[in-house]
């Protein structure tokens, strides 16, 4: 895949993420939820700080990616604050995608 960073080699689905750095964007993850791949610069939305506990950003139930600084929960396919002190804020999102041979990609640009 041309123009793009190699991420990680495979992405389980779990409650935790991969963690990397987005170039010239900062700290990053990214995390299976049902299936799919998303990813995201971690900054919560609500004042800026990591969203991950030990780089687990999902909860326990498995729904809804959590902040582990004060709660909020976000829709992990939109980056939607659904819950807690910035509701209706978003995480920033990247252009993230998986090749066929399970490798997880950030475009560039
Ligand atoms: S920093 Fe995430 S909810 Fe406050």
């Amino acid at each position: 895949m041309t123009d793009a960073l190699l991420i990680c080699d495979a992405l389980p689905e779990s409650r935790d993420a991969v963690k990397f750095k987005a170039p010239g964007r900062g700290p990053a993850f990214v995390v299976r939820w049902q299936g799919r791949v998303h990813g995201y610069l971690n900054q919560c939305a609500h004042v800026g700080g990591p969203i991950d506990f030990e780089g687990q950003v999902l909860e326990r139930s498995g729904r809804f990616l959590m902040c582990a600084r004060h709660g909020a929960i976000y829709e992990p396919d939109t980056g939607l604050c659904v819950g807690g002190p910035c509701k209706g804020a978003r995480l920033v999102p990247l252009a993230v995608e998986e090749s066929a041979d399970g490798k997880v990609w950030l475009r560039s640009a």
